[in-house]
């Protein structure tokens, strides 16, 4: 039985070996639209979610299986004071893979010690959130037809994103990657990122707080949302909330075939005057997640 807690926890052959099985989903759907008759899917969402739990949702019904689960806390005996290691055991009696989400970082690995299925994490507070990843690996890889040399910007709470700390990781081992990490001060990269991520490895990066003047030489941006569920003081939020919005002027001066990418929700990082840019790659992202999550699910219950 293996569980996915961390993007790294999967090798990039493997990373491969997903992103072809969801192409050849995309390709031959109806091929897959039985693997897993009989099987059920438990989505536990301790935190709010619309396209994690949701294309987990479409993932298992397209393969032919079943879902069960909670989207809030207060409905399930956690409001009783149960703890989440003996929600996780209980449920997974019933299921035979586990998606969680939960605002304590490292929570899905200690439910993943309990369970006897599978524990997928759906991201856990500020720290990973290795599915988001995979979807955005099969956007890059589909879009841009290769996962190395280019150069990726992250732009926007790289502090309290956990999408920016996997994808970083995950990336951090393809060949000729530049970052370039785009943030006020405040919300800069974790020190533990750097540590044990870009400087272990001796990576090529650099911080700025200046879009415009990076904006022509990046391949990716990969913009983000300022986490305010994460902020001790509300204050803080407000003054950072628009540090930067994307706008079509902004992408003047922007490669042509640069990607914008975005794990959505947007709040106002990106205008909506952005969306028709053919650049804009942020609901294409959306639907490939559901298939990627499919390849997951399929290899995670050893059906492929
Ligand atoms: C992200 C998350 O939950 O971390 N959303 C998602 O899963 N697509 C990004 C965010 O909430 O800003």
């Amino acid at each position: 039985m293996r569980s996915l807690i961390d993007i790294l926890e999967l090798s990039t052959e493997e990373i491969n070996e997903l992103i072809s099985i969801a192409v050849d989903i995309i390709d031959n759907p109806g091929a897959y639209s039985e693997k897993c008759r009989g099987k059920k899917l438990a989505t536990l969402f301790f935190e709010p979610s619309t396209r994690t739990r949701l294309s987990f949702e479409a993932a298992m019904y397209e393969l032919g299986g079943n879902v069960i689960g909670f989207s809030e806390a207060s409905g399930s005996s956690v409001a009783k004071g149960e703890s989440v290691s003996d929600t996780v055991r209980a449920v997974s009696c019933y299921a035979d893979i586990i998606v969680m989400r939960h605002p304590k970082e490292g929570a899905p690995l200690v439910a993943s010690m309990k369970s006897i299925s599978p524990v997928i994490n759906a991201g856990d507070g500020g720290h990973n959130h290795p599915t988001q990843t995979l979807t955005d690996l099969l956007t890059i890889s589909r879009e841009k037809g290769r996962l190395s040399n280019m150069t990726v910007g992250f732009c926007g709470d790289l502090k309290f994103g956990r999408t920016v700390h996997s994808l970083i990781s995950a990336m951090s081992r393809y060949d000729g990657i530049k970052f370039v990490l785009i943030s006020p001060d405040e919300l800069q990269i974790p020190e533990y990122m750097k540590q044990n991520v870009l400087d272990k490895i001796g990576l090529e990066y650099i911080e700025t707080k200046d879009i415009g003047a990076v904006m022509p030489t990046l391949d990716i941006l990969y913009m983000t949302r300022v986490q305010r569920e994460r902020f001790f003081n509300e204050a803080d939020y407000v003054r950072l909330k628009d540090s930067y919005i994307l706008t079509p002027d902004k992408l003047k001066n922007a490669k042509k075939d640069m990607c914008v990418m975005h794990p959505l929700p947007r709040v106002n990082e990106i205008s909506v005057a952005v969306d028709d840019d053919p650049r804009a790659c942020y609901f294409k992202q959306v639907s490939y997640g559901k298939y990627i999550r499919m390849a997951l699910i399929l290899k995670l219950l050893e059906v492929v």
